[in-house]
């Protein structure tokens, strides 16, 4: 992505940060962005393999219809689109839809 695209609307990345990993890298967010949107500004658009062809899948809807988004965090398959950052989360790429 080129760096002259803002990925945050003025005045969003002024919050406080919050910080956890996705597949083993550290992701810095903001409080009160959603996964979706803080892998998003990082950059990171493949969250799942589709079951049927391996073909990269990511963010679709952004409000919880498609289950596009779906990553495992600390252990449990959920939307990323519908779950706010913590400190120390775990999200790892999810698998099947
Ligand atoms: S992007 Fe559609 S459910 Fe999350």
């Amino acid at each position: 992505m080129s760096a002259s695209v803002p990925v945050r609307l003025p005045g969003t990345g002024d919050r406080p940060p919050v910080r956890f990993s996705f597949a083993g890298r550290e992701i810095v967010a903001r409080q009160g962005d959603t996964v979706a949107m803080a892998l998003w500004a990082a950059g990171e658009r493949a969250l799942r393999a589709s079951s049927r062809d391996g073909a990269p899948r990511g963010v679709l809807c952004n409000m919880g219809i498609c289950y596009e988004c779906l990553v495992v965090i600390d252990g449990v398959t959920t939307r990323a689109c519908m779950t706010v950052v913590r400190d120390g989360l775990r999200v790892e790429r999810g698998g099947k839809p």
